[in-house]
């Protein structure tokens, strides 16, 4: 019988072949493996996008000409360090933190990449930080990857406050595998997936644990 967690017969890839295709692909220089080893050595969660995902959303920036972009979620500042090399000079990435040592650490490593002009990390609960922010839009591009239950919210904030074409790009939306549980936590991610698929084209890609990227409609 068919595998349903299987694509074209192939389950999953490997370490090994995943380490290969990080390596290739999306090389840390100094700035990225310092913030990538920053959550384990200081004593952070060390729950990062992986390096893949980083050059993804980095590449997706660029595709969408991205000058202006919200990040919610900043921890050490490493999907920060990708995302804001995709930026043009003037461009601007703003990154919340809700928790004040992660700030810290992010603005140290966001530093040592020599990114510290482009990007502005702001410190509070994003719930109240966003509506603060809409005054700085419209938006070329916001990736949401911090509470998970909030995710309607904050989809709703981007809704509203990106361009027509901009991004919505949302981390971890199959829920660590619990997407379809009987759960308030469940219930609010999957109602973000409807959001979305109303006010953007949509895709949902399968990386580990879901990426949903939207293209913001015109109408
Ligand atoms: C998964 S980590 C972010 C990882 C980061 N985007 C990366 O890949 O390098 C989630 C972060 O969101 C922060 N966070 C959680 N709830 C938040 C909230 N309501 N507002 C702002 N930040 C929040 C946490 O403190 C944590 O640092």
């Amino acid at each position: 019988m068919a595998d349903p967690n299987s694509r074209s017969g192939v389950r999953y890839a490997d370490g090994a072949i995943l380490r290969y295709a990080d390596e290739l692909h999306a090389p840390h220089d100094e700035a990225l493996a310092a913030a990538a080893e920053a959550p384990e050595r200081q004593g952070l969660p060390a729950i990062q996008v992986g390096p893949s995902e980083g050059r993804f959303l980095q590449l997706l920036l660029r595709l969408a000409g991205a000058r202006r972009v919200v990040e919610v979620g900043t921890l050490a500042g490493y999907s920060a360090i990708w995302m804001a090399r995709a930026l043009p000079t003037g461009g601007v990435l703003y990154s919340i933190e809700v928790d004040p040592r992660h700030a810290e650490v992010a603005r140290e490593n966001l530093t040592r990449a020599d990114l510290a002009a482009r990007t502005e990390v702001r410190v509070g609960d994003a719930a109240e930080i966003l509506p603060e922010l809409a005054a700085e839009g419209p938006f070329d591009a916001v990736f949401l990857d911090a509470d998970k239950a909030r995710y309607p919210v904050y989809g709703a904030w981007a809704a509203e406050n990106l361009r027509a074409g901009g991004l919505l790009i949302g981390d971890n939306v199959y829920l660590f595998g619990r997407l379809r549980e009987d759960s308030d936590e469940a219930r609010a991610m999957r109602r973000f997936h409807e959001q979305a698929a109303e006010a953007f084209d949509t895709a949902c890609v399968p990386t580990p644990d879901g990426l949903l990227v939207g293209v913001r409609r015109t109408s």
